[in-house]
């Protein structure tokens, strides 16, 4: 059995170490000409955004048709659903990205990247205005598209509360991690320099998670397995003053789930210590205390803070606002995202925009990388098909033959008749809620299973170790999640 089992995990080591050597040499790349080998004119596609919508278009498309332009100010694929275990320390945040410039050189034709940010379309030219990131000799252009993808995400809402957006921190992208982290690290040893009767230490140690939605319980629950499993070793009697709050305004937290769920998850957080505080809507926030009114009562509970991290979800980014706006109100009806057709298309310029992921809506889809990646998958077919109608357009220009016509023009029907309207198909819903448990509402073969626990835990688990977007990303993580169990999370910042 040993010789056996040691034979397995060298060829186990081999074929992980083989792979990853694959995929840090990624295979020469040619330039891509204006024209195809026939003489037709490559189209150009301009990709906004390096996020779930576009990268999953990046990765399906045959990038050999057109030339593919992706602008992003972010220069890396981020792995959002890990994103709330990453402030705490229990994943390290190079674990959970990927740069755009290793997924575009895996593609089988050039993408070229552009890191900047997309600042206005002109849909009556075709272009789009583009601003580079640098601080320093920033340069604008304009960039001219056959198809743009737009897939520049969301951003956090703070519905014009009176000091949100100045005090509190988001948990939406890297830096809002490493600002909670320093925060929460600042606050802990600020708070051990004061005499323990010291209202101004009890102040510091309260950190509050606003939006009972998936991010702000998810991070809830990574914040209080940090204080109860890691802290305590180091500061056993801060990490007991430590208050970790959770405010939702409705009277459940993550109600996207089942009510079993729901329960299951706000037991456990009360058996934790994680004090929810339900039907409670903040209403403002100044430097030290939060405002927050009860539904029922309409009383006004003061919350003082050291830390506040706000997650009540999304709202669209400046670029989309302004295409939205360019479009028209009788086109663009909609607060939440620029409005597409069932085939991706953005209403007022269907046929060369295209909207994906968080930043677009469609009533049904919900703002999550399952729907941004099944959109991103189904839009490189939608594109493969266009190429296909091009080429036989093409074709005709200069065939001679009336039946060479008639039959192209057959071909080009029936493939645009395959062009199907977007189906999305929902797996399910996961959420980790703390102390090594997790829920999950998943759908196998038109069936509902719900789970909740340990179990549903290491479920959690290999499902987005199986999700993360390369084979590095995936051992990374797996070798994150091993040191904190063999030697726990760090405490520094
Ligand atoms: P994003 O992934 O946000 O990407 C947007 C991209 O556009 C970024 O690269 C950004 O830099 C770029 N961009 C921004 N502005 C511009 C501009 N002006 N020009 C060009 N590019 C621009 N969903 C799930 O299904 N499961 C989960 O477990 C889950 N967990 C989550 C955890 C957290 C903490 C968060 C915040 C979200 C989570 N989500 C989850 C939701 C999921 O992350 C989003 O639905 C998904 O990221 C949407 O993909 P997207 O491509 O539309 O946008
Ligand atoms: P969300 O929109 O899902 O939840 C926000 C919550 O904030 C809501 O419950 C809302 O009632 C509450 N809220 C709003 N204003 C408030 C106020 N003033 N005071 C108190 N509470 C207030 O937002 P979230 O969690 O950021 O998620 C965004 C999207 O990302 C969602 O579509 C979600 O499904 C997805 N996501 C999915 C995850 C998963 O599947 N595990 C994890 C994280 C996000």
């Amino acid at each position: 059995f040993l010789k056996y089992a040691a034979i397995g995990t060298l060829c186990g080591v081999g074929y992980v170490s083989y792979a990853l050597w694959r995929e840090s040499n990624p295979r020469e790349q040619q330039p891509q000409s204006a024209t195809f080998d026939n003489g037709s004119r490559r189209k150009t596609i301009v990709v906004l955004g390096s996020g779930w919508g576009s990268v999953s278009l990046l990765k399906s498309l045959d990038t050999t048709q057109y030339n593919v332009l992706v602008v992003s100010p972010r220069n890396y694929f981020l792995f959002t659903p890990l994103l709330p275990s990453t402030p705490v320390g229990t994943v390290e945040l190079k674990s959970i990205i990927e740069p755009v410039r290793s997924i575009a050189r895996r593609a089988a034709g050039e993408v070229k990247y552009y890191e900047a940010e997309a600042l206005t379309v002109d849909v009556a030219k075709k272009s789009v205005h583009i601003k580079s990131v640098s601080e320093e000799n920033d340069y604008e252009t304009d960039l001219a598209y056959d198809y743009l993808v737009v897939g520049v995400g969301a951003q956090p809402t703070t519905f014009g509360i009176p000091g949100v957006a100045q005090y509190s921190s988001f948990l939406k992208e890297i830096p809002d991690a490493q600002d909670i982290r320093l925060k929460i690290m600042n606050s802990i040893e600020k708070a051990a320099l004061l005499a323990k009767d010291d209202p101004e230490r009890a102040r510091l140690l309260s950190f509050v998670v606003v939006g009972g939605g998936p991010t702000g319980a998810e991070f809830a629950a990574e914040l209080r397995d940090y204080v109860n499993q890691d802290l305590s070793k180091w500061m056993p009697a801060i990490s007991k003053e430590i208050k970790i709050s959770l405010v939702e305004a409705t009277p459940h937290i993550l109600s996207m789930f089942d009510k079993s769920l729901i329960e299951y998850s706000q037991q456990l957080f009360t058996k934790g210590n994680i004090d929810l505080k339900l039907k409670t809507a903040v209403k403002e926030v100044d430097a030290t205390t939060i405002y927050a009114e009860n539904r029922d009562t309409h009383a006004i509970e003061k919350i003082p803070y050291g830390v506040l991290v706000w997650a009540t979800g999304n709202a669209p980014r400046a670029v989309a606002k302004d295409l939205m706006q360019s479009l028209g109100p009788e086109k663009q009806n909609s607060r939440r995202g620029l409005v597409i057709n069932d085939r991706m298309e953005l209403a007022g310029a269907e046929g060369s925009i295209y909207a994906i992921g968080d930043c677009a809506f469609f009533p049904g889809l919900f703002p999550t990388a399952q729907v941004a990646h099944q959109e991103g998958h189904y839009l490189a077919t939608v594109f493969d098909k266009l190429h296909r109608i091009d080429q036989l357009k093409f074709a005709n220009e200069s065939a001679t033959d009336a039946s060479r016509v008639q039959s192209n023009n057959a071909k080009i029907d029936k493939i645009a008749k395959k062009i199907d309207k977007f189906n999305y198909h929902h797996y399910g819903s996961l959420a980790y809620i703390g102390n090594e448990q997790a829920i999950a509402d998943v759908t196998f073969n038109g069936y509902s299973h719900k789970s909740a626990g340990a179990l549903t835990f290491l479920f959690w688990k290999s499902a987005y170790l199986g999700m993360c977007v390369s084979l590095r990303n995936k051992v990374l993580v797996a070798l994150d999640w091993a040191k904190v169990w063999f030697i726990g999370r760090d405490s520094s910042v």
